[in-house]
């Protein structure tokens, strides 16, 4: 008798959006590696970013803006072979398509089928706008990413809040009432006061994925390697850790060295 191979039942644009119209939470961490995502693939995860965060915490830069689409590529490639039921989604880099829809089409076709990802992220509202109408009459479908936008981290000067003024607060009502009707199947906000997100998620029909936004939006997205305490500078208060891994993966790599140094390892049964 064969057994029947159980089918995984995909996480599509679609099925996020019926979850905001059932009141289920979407689950959304950045993964930048294959066995990486394998895990939060395996643990259930609804929707995985490969965020420009790559940037900052895989290369060591201080901001986003250096990563290159060929590193996003690398990356985003890496986490669709790790994965069999959540959403990809895959930053356009700093460069790829700010002030020139017709090269953020070539970016985010490029991000598509080199990577095998599901979909494409951009920074910015009506300043973009042309951008990311080019890129969904291809079919790409778009998420957009609103409040503090770190790819503008030189114009912001700060990564402090974004949108407590009512003229940034009212602005940014309109942006993502905008990527609303350009087709952006989901929204980002990231770092703005609770109040405001809440109204926003009020305001559009389609998913609203915080961090830094409070708990009334329809989902939460962090950087994995701040949930997981890999990193140790960045301690906004927004951030939960879940583990302190820094210190395990130190104090496991302490054990081997001593092992090591001792001949203790490989011992009897680890040699042939
Ligand atoms: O690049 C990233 O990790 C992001 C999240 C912070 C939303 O854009």
């Amino acid at each position: 008798m064969s057994v029947a191979k159980k089918e995984v039942k995909r996480v599509t644009t679609h099925v996020l959006q019926a979850m905001k119209l059932n009141g289920e939470k979407i689950s959304m961490l950045t993964a930048y590696d294959y066995s990486s995502a394998r895990i939060l693939d395996e643990a259930g995860i609804d929707v995985l970013l490969v965020g420009d965060s790559a940037s900052n915490v895989m290369a060591g830069h201080e901001t986003t803006l250096p990563i290159t689409l060929d590193q996003m590529i690398y990356h985003a490639s890496s986490v669709i072979r790790g994965i069999k039921r959540c959403l990809v989604v895959v930053d356009l880099p700093f460069g790829s398509y700010q002030g020139n829809s017709r090269k953020a089409l070539a970016s985010a076709i490029r991000i598509m089928k080199e990577s095998g990802a599901h979909t494409v992220k951009m920074e910015g509202g009506s300043e973009i706008a042309d951008s990311i109408s080019r890129v969904l009459s291809a079919g790409i479908p778009v998420m957009g990413h609103l409040g503090l936008t770190p790819q503008s981290i030189y114009k912001f000067g700060t990564y402090t809040v974004r949108a407590k003024e009512k003229e940034e607060a009212e602005k940014l009502i309109k942006d993502a009432q905008l990527l609303e009707e350009l087709g952006c199947y989901a929204i980002v906000l990231e770092k703005i006061p609770a109040k405001l997100a809440q109204k926003v998620a009020k305001k559009v029909r389609i998913p609203v994925i915080g961090i830094g936004a409070g708990p009334h939006v329809d989902g939460q997205v962090l950087v994995t390697h701040d949930l997981l305490g890999i990193t140790k500078d960045f301690n906004p208060r927004f951030l939960r850790r879940y583990l302190d891994l820094f210190s395990e993966i130190k104090g496991a790599v302490e054990q081997y060295i001593t092992d090591v140094k001792n001949v203790d390892f490989p011992n009897d049964q680890e040699q042939y």
